[in-house]
């Protein structure tokens, strides 16, 4: 388990020094979740000369241990913080003397801000306007900072079965979720106009891949298949979604962070839709196959339960402006991603144990019964 381990190191004798050796000093929110860790993770072994600062309030969807090989380098550090602490994380910023930001701390699950919306607003609305503030007063009128934040595609609410979200598209929210992470956009952008803030944002579409914690779809899916629960699908399954590689969302934040514009918005996304039904039944066919199982055992855990409140039908990005601009694609197409995210899960069953107890076991033995 990492260490809480960068008070130790930034005694007031040793800030300066350190700074003259850093390029930048990136403070990385919620780095401990899903995508965070793979950014977190990418930029350290990528970039020598930067000093990566990974703030996370270790909510139960933070796992320090999603960067346990990253444990020991002298460029990466962690802080456990939560990003509405006003005071903290002003000094934050003067301490380590931050040159930019990328912000992906979050309450990220849909149901969960049907459930309760309140630290919705607390974290992505309050929090991030703490970070703007924190920024602002710290960068003055520099232009030579990043103030990257990472949101969602479901801000443009809804689509029907034509059509693709461009960044042009009006913001439509339709779940706390969404409106909390259109709230926050919209304070980001304003501190652009308002105060000069050098900011960009990114809006992507679905994750999968490795470290996602299993209340999401896809490792929802793969852990109940393992253990042969019910697997609930909402409605009829017949809602899209846009399926992207998270290790392409890290390079794609990446690609924005360095190259693209400021005061500009950047749509991220794999063009790779598909409905809930056919991808769980997909997912059924290739575990039964690595499981040794007959094929179609999986298939019948399918089960239809209550659609979720306000369910968004489609999802789905028209990212050419990233490509077109920034020369960025997805690496990975979706049926290797997805074995390669199945094979880590099969692999990793002691990282679902760990996170799946706790907080989260209470609420998922009381939805799928005990294990
Ligand atoms: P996640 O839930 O896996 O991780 C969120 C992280 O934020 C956790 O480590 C958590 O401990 C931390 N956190 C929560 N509240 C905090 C607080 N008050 N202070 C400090 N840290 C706090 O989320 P994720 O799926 O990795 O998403 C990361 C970001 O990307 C979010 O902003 C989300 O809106 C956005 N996003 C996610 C997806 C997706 O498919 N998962 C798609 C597009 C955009
Ligand atoms: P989710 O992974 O929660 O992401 P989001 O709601 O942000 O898109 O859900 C993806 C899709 O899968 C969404 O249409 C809801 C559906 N879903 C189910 O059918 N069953 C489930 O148990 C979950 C968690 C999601």
């Amino acid at each position: 388990m990492l260490k809480e381990s960068s008070r130790e190191k930034f005694t007031p004798w040793n800030i300066g020094v350190f700074n003259m050796e850093w390029e930048k000093t990136i403070l990385i929110t919620g780095g401990a979740g899903f995508i965070g860790s793979h950014l977190v993770r990418l930029f350290v072994n990528k970039y020598q000369d930067y000093r990566i600062i990974n703030l996370d309030k270790l909510t139960y969807a933070g796992n320090l241990s999603n960067l346990i090989d990253l444990e020991g380098s002298e460029r990466y550090f962690f802080l456990k913080e939560d990003i509405c602490d006003a005071e903290r994380i002003r000094s934050i910023f003067g301490d380590y003397d931050v040159t930019d930001v990328i912000h992906l701390a979050a309450e990220s699950h849909v149901d969960r801000s049907i459930e309760g919306p309140m630290e919705f607003v607390m974290t992505n609305v309050v929090g991030t306007v703490n970070l703007l503030q924190c920024a602002k007063d710290k960068w003055g009128g520099e232009k030579d900072h990043v103030f990257h934040h990472v949101s969602t595609d479901e801000v443009y609410g809804s689509l029907g079965t034509e059509g693709l979200f461009e960044e042009t598209t009006s913001y439509d929210p339709r779940s706390p979720y969404s409106a909390s992470k259109a709230s926050s956009d919209y304070f980001v952008r304003a501190f652009y106009h308002t105060y000069g803030l050098p900011i960009k944002i990114s809006n992507c579409s679905n994750n999968y891949g490795s470290h996602q914690f299993p209340e999401k779809l896809i490792p929802l899916m793969i852990n109940n298949i393992v253990n042969q629960k019910p697997l609930p699908i909402y409605g009829k399954g017949e809602n899209i979604r846009d399926w992207l590689w998270v290790e392409d969302h890290a390079s794609a934040i990446d690609e924005i962070f360095h190259k693209g514009c400021i005061g500009d918005s950047y749509n991220v996304g794999g063009l790779n839709e598909w409905t809930n039904i056919e991808l769980v039944k997909y997912l059924c066919k290739i575990m039964d196959i690595k499981l040794g199982r007959e094929v179609g055992s999986s298939e019948r855990l399918i089960t239809y339960v209550q659609d979720r409140a306000g369910h968004d039908l489609r999802y789905a990005i028209d990212a050419s402006k990233l490509e077109r601009e920034l020369g960025w694609k997805p690496s990975l197409k979706f049926e290797e991603g997805l074995e390669k995210t199945v094979d880590w899960y099969l692999q990793n069953s002691e990282w679902i144990d760990q996170v799946t107890s706790g907080e989260y076991k209470a609420y998922y033995d009381k939805m799928y019964g005990a294990k």
